[in-house]
């Protein structure tokens, strides 16, 4: 069947501009109004009515920030097409976006459990075990989902590729056990440069946009991509809890989403690169990278186009030896995030994911990579130095004869 949508590149550079002739510009305007005049009482109390029961402004205009924002709703336009899905729901941060997913999905339906596919970030993992959305989570296995589907289960959520493991997962297999729930598919580290969850049969796609969608490490945000129906459940939580992604954000975001297919294919193909060398380094026990173990599944170029741009790296020398190379790096920055134009590195244990369960926890010996734009070969000689420095203890400690 051919898709009906242009190819993500056009889609990156064209969507959520369609009004800009119309005002007469061509750069993104920024609307940093919190409040809007009202024509009248009648035409602006039904605008928003339409806003607060998940709907769009009507002639009485976008009333209150909170509701509404033309900028914003650009980016989710832009958003939506890239994620091949009827409309997006922006948000303040990632963890905004997913407690307004869990919120829609649970206390608007009544039905308080929720299926959570492990590993997941640390945040997520967190939200869900603590229960702080008044939800009951059964954290299981990709293959355990039909067993453990309830009749008040109200959403599953994935993450693949899984942070920090690169885990994959099949979303159609996991879909086709959920039956009647919904999925919520976590696409942060694929983007839909390389994945389409919605195509695969997920239900709703989520972004941390601080990553790659944003690219340049300055903007904090969330979004969902789903349909029509499920974003006006995000709109009217999201009105009512506030959770808003701010105008100037919505224009680092969308500005950046012009270059996200060109930034992922550039990083992919240094990760690539990276993770190759790694594999070949008497330092390293493993390098989690999609297809290195191979791919059993038969994700890669069907559910994935590509691999991506972030590593997990095993290191023979454990927790001391994390230690030593976070510590060590010059080019990688030692700092949580990722998907930005340039690399970092943070061991997902101590930081990412510090409250997951002990039993869920990423192991000790792990080091995870983003890979930036930076020369492949640079980021190499960077981290080879680092993997061979001494600890300033051992570096000052005088050489036993
Ligand atoms: C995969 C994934 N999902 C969600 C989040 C949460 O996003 P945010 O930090 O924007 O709230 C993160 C943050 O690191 C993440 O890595």
């Amino acid at each position: 069947m051919t898709s009906p949508w242009l190819q993500p590149d056009t889609i990156a550079v064209h969507a959520g501009r369609e009004d800009l002739a119309g005002l007469g510009v061509h750069a993104l305007p920024i609307d940093l109004s919190s409040t809007n005049p009202l024509p009248d009482i009648d035409s602006g109390g039904l605008s928003y009515e339409s806003m607060a029961s998940g709907g769009t402004p009507t002639e009485g205009g976008a009333v209150y920030a909170r509701l509404w924002n033309p900028t914003v709703a650009r980016f989710e336009s832009a958003l939506a097409q890239l994620e091949h899905a009827e409309a997006a729901v922006a948000f303040s941060s990632g963890m905004a976006a997913m407690t307004a997913a869990i919120l829609a999905a649970t206390a608007e339906t009544g039905r308080r459990h929720v299926l959570a596919v492990r590993p997941l970030y640390g945040g997520t993992d967190h939200l869900l075990s603590t229960g702080l959305l008044g939800t009951e989570t059964t954290f299981c296995a990709a293959g355990e989902v039909a067993a453990a589907v309830r009749p008040d289960t109200a959403l599953v959520v994935l993450e693949t590729p899984a942070n920090p493991t690169l885990d994959l997962v099949d979303i159609r297999a996991v879909a086709e056990a959920a039956g009647r729930v919904p999925v919520l598919v976590d696409n942060t580290f694929a983007t839909p440069v390389l994945q389409h969850p919605l195509d695969c049969g997920a239900s709703m796609v989520l972004h941390s946009a601080t990553k790659y969608l944003g690219g340049h490490g300055d903007v904090v945000a969330g979004v969902v991509a789903c349909g029509e129906e499920a974003a006006a459940a995000l709109r009217r939580v999201r009105a009512v809890t506030g959770g808003l992604l701010h105008p100037l954000g919505a224009y680092l975001l969308h500005r950046g989403l012009t270059t996200l297919p060109v930034r992922v294919r550039a990083q992919q193909a240094g990760a690539q690169r990276v993770a190759a060398w790694l594999r070949t380094h008497p330092s390293v026990a493993r390098v989690h990278y999609p297809g290195f173990d191979g791919d059993p599944q038969g994700l890669l170029g069907t559910q994935m186009r590509g691999t991506g741009a972030m590593i997990a790296v095993d290191l023979r020398g454990g927790y001391e030896q994390a230690r030593q190379v976070t510590a060590s790096v010059g080019l990688f920055t030692h700092a949580v995030s990722l998907g930005g134009v340039d690399s970092l590195i943070q061991h997902p244990a101590a930081l990412t994911h510090r409250p997951v369960a002990a039993g869920a926890k990423p192991a000790a010996s792990i080091v995870r990579l983003s890979i930036g734009l930076e020369d492949p070969e640079d980021l190499i000689a960077d981290l080879d130095r680092a993997l061979t420095a001494r600890r300033p203890a051992e570096a000052a400690a005088p050489a036993r004869a």
